[in-house]
């Protein structure tokens, strides 16, 4: 999968830009907004395993309503695993295994009685490479997930979704004349934001998003990053990024992983983006968002 691709070479020119000042940041998810509706996901203890290498050592996090979560740190501290135990993406490495728990608004995704599908569609996810079916049609492949659900939708009501799915993903505007044309015919950037539509059509709670932007340019990294901002009014989103001034531009709370020597990855410090970038607690927290290290 794209995203266990080889490891990333940790001094990449994202990790190394200067950090911005926070004022550049645009509007983000209001906090004076209703939350009814909007999920919280807790990681309770989480730790994970590939075999009997342990890469995940007790990660609490409160992945607050309608906010965006950015997690950060070098290339092999756990980010993607976390993601991956946070939609139960986890266990289908068939060495993995986990502890924990991961509550969604208070109910254990991991709860025996709970089914895989539907943690999955709650949570959705979308990775670092865009992933359209290239063959299939822009309106299939928006509507590719909900197929899996089994639930019998009519034409019109297909064709709503549709719609709606495409505004929020940015993408409405430049494909509504062209719903039939190959996905695969699109933009790197273009196809990202398909992939959100895709991910946005089963109406998930929550969206976790896997370094959505390396693959693209700037100025689809800016349309993506609008996207994330807008969507965060009812959408609660994780994104792990390597770019520094991403996370800062489009998150309210950031999470600093790290993995020290051989040690399974643990949370060094967590908090409210401003305080990460500005005055963090841990000199190593501060030391990687100015891309002294990592
Ligand atoms: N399928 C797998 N099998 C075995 N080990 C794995 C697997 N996937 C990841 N790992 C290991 O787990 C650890 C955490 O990897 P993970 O991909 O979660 O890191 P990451 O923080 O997302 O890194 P990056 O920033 O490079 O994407 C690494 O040591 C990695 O080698
Ligand atoms: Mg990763």
């Amino acid at each position: 999968m794209s995203q266990q691709d080889g490891p990333k070479s940790p001094t990449s020119s994202a990790s190394r830009v200067a950090v911005k000042p926070i004022s550049m940041t645009r509007t983000k998810a209001k906090s004076t907004k209703s939350n009814q509706g909007l999920a919280t996901l807790v990681g309770e203890d989480v730790s994970a395993w590939f075999g009997q290498r342990k890469v995940l050592d007790r990660i609490n996090l409160t992945m607050q309503p309608g906010k965006v979560t950015a997690l950060i740190g070098p290339s092999g501290c756990g980010k993607s695993t976390f993601l991956r135990v946070l939609n139960r993406m986890h266990e289908l490495v068939p060495s993995a295994s986990m502890a924990g728990k991961v509550l969604l608004d208070g109910t254990d995704i991991y709860d025996p009685t709970k089914r895989v599908t539907e943690a999955r569609r709650d949570i959705g996810m979308v990775f670092q490479k865009p992933n359209p079916f290239p063959a299939m049609s822009i309106y299939e492949n928006v509507i590719a997930g909900l197929k899996l659900t089994s639930v019998k939708k009519s034409k019109s009501e297909l064709d709503d979704i549709v719609e709606e799915s495409l505004i929020k993903a940015g993408l409405w505007k430049e494909v509504h004349d062209r719903l039939d044309s190959p996905g695969g015919g699109l933009s790197g950037g273009q196809q990202q934001r398909l992939c959100i539509a895709r991910s946005l059509s089963v109406r998930p709670r929550v969206l976790l998003m896997d370094e959505p932007c390396s693959a693209l340019d700037p100025t689809s990294t800016f349309r993506i990053e609008e996207t994330i901002l807008e969507l965060a009014h009812e959408v609660t989103i994780v994104i792990v990024t390597h770019n520094m001034q991403q996370a800062a531009r489009v998150s309210d709370q950031c999470v600093f992983f790290l993995a020290e020597a051989g040690t399974p990855g643990v949370i060094v410090e967590q908090g409210d983006t401003t305080k990460i970038f500005q005055n963090p607690d841990d000199p190593r927290t501060q030391d990687y968002v100015t891309g002294r290290f990592g």
